[in-house]
């Protein structure tokens, strides 16, 4: 079925500029690259692609399209549910879209959010306090190290060996350096030595539908309907120690092109099944759609027991280089067949096309 498409992401060349921006203010962004790889992508499958920037004039230039479903990536400009206004235009017009909702990519968006989530039905994530002044009181059970690290943001904006706090003054510093470059309350968790990975996953689960924890009515773990991307683990052994064994932005940016990784990662079967339930349970309580990568770190001091990080309902999909499109690679499945599996999940979620 050929359907027209439009292609919907905001590109770092039409981000805006404003007084106080940090440098690496527009890493979330795509780029022409991405963009035109996923319209060949698209083209490749005998679909009519056409980029449009996710803007208010979408509002305009989309009736005059009238696209059958739009791919989008918009990751957004302004506050604190950015990655969500396009797909809420999106609903307004009654237009389907690929990839999660309004709620999800709201929620997920915000890193403290989503962990109460998870927290609520008890899946592991590291525990946390949120900081919206350098000089709140510490929480009693926080134990050093703690992390530091943006509560809004992605592409390890604000993350860099720094991030890595072992008392007192060095954490107060780190707030107030993170609270006054990005103008939003930091995220303060414990920190998690040891290996990291992360997994992709394609997909709707079949059932339950509900937000909950997959599991059927004999408790057994629900799988059916996701396709797991092997886990791509990052080889930090190839890094300086001033990177501090974390993903860190220069990592995520500056040195993106010669990135050191391991897919699929190199873990016992038994680990491999616990993350895979784990990367289920949270697109599903997080109610995401189509696509999604989650992101742990393996507890070095307590049996590399995994700890969910984030949820990335909209995983960068830079052609060669995003962890998502590496781990499909390994997977065998090539750049053009991600994109247009995820569409495919897509059409079929929105009630278009038959399974
Ligand atoms: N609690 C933590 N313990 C150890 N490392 C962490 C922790 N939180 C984040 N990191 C490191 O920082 C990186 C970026 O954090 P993450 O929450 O995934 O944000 P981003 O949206 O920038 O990817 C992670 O990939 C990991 O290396
Ligand atoms: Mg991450």
């Amino acid at each position: 079925m050929r359907l027209n498409v439009a292609v919907l992401a905001n590109l770092k060349r039409n981000a805006p500029h404003f007084e106080g921006m940090p440098d690496d203010a527009w890493d979330d962004l795509d780029s022409d690259v991405t963009v035109n790889a996923i319209v060949a992508a698209l083209e490749s499958a005998g679909h009519r692609a056409t980029f449009l920037e996710g803007a208010l004039s979408l509002v305009e230039e989309l009736p005059r399209l009238r696209p059958d479903i739009c791919f989008n990536i918009c990751e957004g400009h302004w506050g604190d549910s950015r990655e969500s206004h396009v797909p809420a235009i999106l609903e307004m017009l009654r237009i389907p879209y690929t990839g999660s909702g309004v709620l999800t990519l709201a929620l997920t968006l915000d890193k403290a959010m989503t962990k109460r989530v998870l927290r609520f039905h008890g899946l592991p994530t590291p525990a946390f306090q949120v900081f919206e002044r350098a000089d709140e009181p510490l929480d009693s059970d926080l134990r050093f190290p703690l992390f530091v690290k943006p509560s809004r943001e992605g592409t390890g904006m604000g993350v860099s060996g720094e991030s890595i706090v072992h008392g007192r003054p060095e954490l107060r510093a780190q707030l107030a350096d993170q609270l006054a470059r990005y103008r939003q309350p930091i995220l303060v968790e414990r920190f998690i030595r040891g290996r990291e990975v992360t997994v992709g996953l394609i997909g709707n689960l079949v059932e339950p539908v509900a937000w909950r924890v997959p599991r059927d009515d004999r408790a057994e773990r629900v799988f059916q309907g996701l396709r797991f991307l092997p886990p791509l683990e990052v080889d930090f052994e190839s890094y300086p120690e001033s990177e501090g064994g974390v993903y860190t932005n220069r990592m995520k940016t500056d040195w993106a092109h010669d990135f050191r990784y391991l897919c699929p990662a190199p873990v016992e079967p038994a680990l491999l099944d616990e993350i895979k339930w784990l990367a289920a349970a949270v697109f599903r309580v997080t109610g995401c759609a189509d696509v999604a990568r989650v992101d742990f770190r393996l507890d070095a001091d307590d049996g590399n027991r995994p700890y969910i990080l984030e949820v990335n309902p909209l995983p960068g999909l830079y052609p060669g280089l995003s962890d998502l499109v590496l781990e499909a690679d390994a997977a065998g499945l090539p750049y053009d067949d991600l994109i247009n599996a995820i569409l495919t999940v897509a059409h079929v979620r929105a009630g278009l096309k038959d399974e």
